[in-house]
């Protein structure tokens, strides 16, 4: 798993894995290229192994993406989770778990790609929003949509109002996302995903 902020997301994974005995998989290692994360902090609180690669201390992209998969490949990674990890991966990276990196993202793709989705959202005047979890390509935030889930933009929001409710949504659906990857219940048909039919209700 690769996170770059708070790592709410983890907590959520972390929450549902225990409490799920037929999950179908665990956190085998949480890494960060911010050595503050606290998503770290979580992880190690969960007794989960836990590196930082930060670029700048690599000569170039390529081998700080080189460096982070070699830590991925260490723990026998069979599944790479990003949670608001705020790096592209290559497609050198993606080679490496070909269609088994999944993302979060804070609004309805392919709407608001990139790093201020909920801000984006909100200066452009949308009246709902949400989340979508996808399998990540070689595009910013364009891959196979997993599930996604809409949520109303309220009058007096602001940018942390509105994502906190997204993340809300998120900590129920990403899990749910993760779960059923785990346990080999995805078919992709092209770009068009087949998830469990109990996808849709899992926010309610
Ligand atoms: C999430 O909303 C995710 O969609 C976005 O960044 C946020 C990460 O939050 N990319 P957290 O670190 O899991 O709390």
């Amino acid at each position: 798993m690769l996170v770059s902020g708070s790592g709410t997301n983890l907590q959520a994974l972390l929450d549902a894995i225990a409490s799920d005995d037929a999950f179908g998989g665990e956190v085998v290692v949480v890494g960060s290229d911010r050595p503050a994360a606290g998503g770290l902090d979580r992880a190690r609180s969960a007794g989960i192994p836990v590196f930082a690669e930060a670029l700048g201390e690599h000569p170039d992209r390529p081998t700080w993406e080189k460096a982070v998969v070699a830590q991925l490949e260490a723990a026998g990674v069979e599944l790479v989770v990003l949670a608001g990890f705020m790096k592209i991966v290559s497609g050198d990276f993606l080679a490496h778990w070909p269609q088994r990196v999944v993302n979060t993202h804070p609004s309805l793709l392919p709407a608001f790609r990139g790093a201020h989705a909920v801000r984006d959202a909100l200066d452009h005047g949308v009246k709902v929003t949400g989340l979508t979890v996808h399998l990540v390509d070689e595009q910013v935030d364009h891959g196979p949509i997993l599930a996604q889930h809409a949520v109303p933009v309220l009058p007096d929001d602001d940018e942390d109002a509105l994502h906190e409710r997204i993340k809300a949504c998120e900590h129920r659906l990403f899990p749910a996302c993760v779960r059923a990857l785990c346990r080999d219940e995805v078919a992709l048909v092209g770009r068009r995903a087949h998830v469990p039919a109990s996808m849709a209700t899992v926010v309610g």
